[in-house]
């Protein structure tokens, strides 16, 4: 095991982010965890109320974008170790603002990776540079098939074409400057705490107000599902025990079409809510694709699996389930982050999009 001890995670108070601090925290009170985050509408803090006071955690609140900021944080703590999680994160809002995503993704990441190599010098023994990235970079499969570590690059949204940027720009970081660098690419994730502009949140919350269910073009287009906590618990293990220089893709294997997907929350919520079955299918409503739309993501997690012994834990049944009782039991947190500006963006995202 590496003794790395002081730990920066970007983007600890957003839906990833938050599950990874926690398990931080929680299983290694010898560790020293900052967890630096903007708090933009995708942050927050209420996702880590349970580990708030202990003595290992320490919130900062800025910017990755702001460079001399990070070097003061840098020189300040001299952390072993950064877990970088903080992006801009949802496709839907890469296409409303594009910039944004550059920005936080690619900047954000080169200021990070900039601080790093400045701070640790020639010192990089037992320390590492975790980059924490997406499926989507390797862009969108046909019916069959999937992404390996080795698959080419064929971004075709500006949130995956910038994690895509931010992606090369750590491997250039690595075989440039030397830095100890490894990198993961994920599968769509889901569970408690996630901001509901993403499908399986905003599926529950419309259920819930017996709104329409919003599904995009002919609703046969297939993500692979992995549970949060799973995914928390792939990163641990990828710090600990990855190889420097690395990437490890991490999935679920669990593929679903969205209208399946779809079909199976509203059958999970009737009887939650008590409601006759069937009763939410009626709600689900297909409207206006997404531009670019990718097909279908899957992914090979065999390297892992092989390497380091990780798979995931739990049924799709299970974890849905889970999900669904979780925002049912968490209501104040969901009606905080659903009121405001979240009215806006989707007002904006969906008005026309359900009166067609
Ligand atoms: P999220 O949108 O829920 O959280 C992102 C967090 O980053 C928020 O807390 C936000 O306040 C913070 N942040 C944004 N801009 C920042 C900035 N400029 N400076 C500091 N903090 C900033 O995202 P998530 O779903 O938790 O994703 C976390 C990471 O995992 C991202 O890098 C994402 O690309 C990657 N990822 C996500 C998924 C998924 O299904 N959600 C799958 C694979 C990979
Ligand atoms: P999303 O959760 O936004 O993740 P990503 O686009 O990163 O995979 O969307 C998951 C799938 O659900 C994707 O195929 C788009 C689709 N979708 C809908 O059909 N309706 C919606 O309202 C949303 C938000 C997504």
């Amino acid at each position: 095991m590496k003794k790395r001890k002081t730990i920066l995670i970007t983007g600890g108070a957003g839906f990833i982010g938050s599950h990874v601090v926690r398990l931080f925290v929680t299983k290694y009170p010898d560790y020293q965890i900052v967890n630096l985050d903007k708090l933009t509408y995708a942050g927050n803090l209420e996702n880590l109320k349970d580990i708030e006071d202990r003595p290992n955690y320490t919130f900062v609140r800025g910017d990755i974008v702001d460079r001399p900021f990070l070097m003061e944080l840098f020189e300040k703590y001299r952390f072993d170790g950064v877990i970088h999680l903080a992006a801009e994160s949802h496709v839907d809002r890469s296409i409303l603002n594009p910039l944004a995503f550059i920005e936080t993704n690619i900047i954000g990441t080169v200021n990070l990776l900039d601080a790093a190599r400045r701070t640790w010098g020639e010192q990089l023994d037992d320390k590492l540079f975790y980059h924490v990235s997406t499926d989507e970079v390797y862009g969108s499969l046909g019916e069959t098939g999937y992404f390996t570590e080795e698959t080419p690059y064929d971004p075709r949204s500006p949130y995956s074409a910038s994690k895509a940027g931010s992606d090369h720009m750590v491997r250039a970081w690595h075989h440039t400057y030397g830095l100890p660098v490894v990198l993961s690419n994920c599968s769509n994730n889901y569970g408690p705490c996630q901001f509901p502009e993403k499908l399986i949140p905003l599926v529950i919350n419309n259920i819930k107000h017996n709104k329409p269910l919003p599904i995009y073009g002919d609703g046969k287009y297939t993500r692979d599902w992995l549970w949060v906590v799973d995914h928390a618990e792939a990163i641990d293990l990828i710090f600990h025990k990855g190889k420097v220089g690395e990437t490890y893709n991490i999935g679920g294997n669990n593929e679903w079409k969205n209208i399946d997907l779809v079909e199976k929350l509203c059958d999970i919520m009737d009887e939650l809510l008590g409601r006759p079955a069937g009763s939410s299918r009626r709600l689900i409503t297909f409207v206006k694709d997404r531009p670019g739309h990718d097909r279908r993501y899957a992914i090979d997690a065999g390297k892992i699996r092989r390497e380091l012994g990780w798979q995931p834990t739990i049924s799709a049944e299970e974890g849905l389930r889970l999900t669904a009782k979780w925002y049912l039991e968490n209501e104040d947190w969901l009606n905080n982050v659903t009121s405001g500006a979240y009215q806006q963006y989707y007002e904006s995202q969906y008005r026309e999009r359900i009166a067609e």
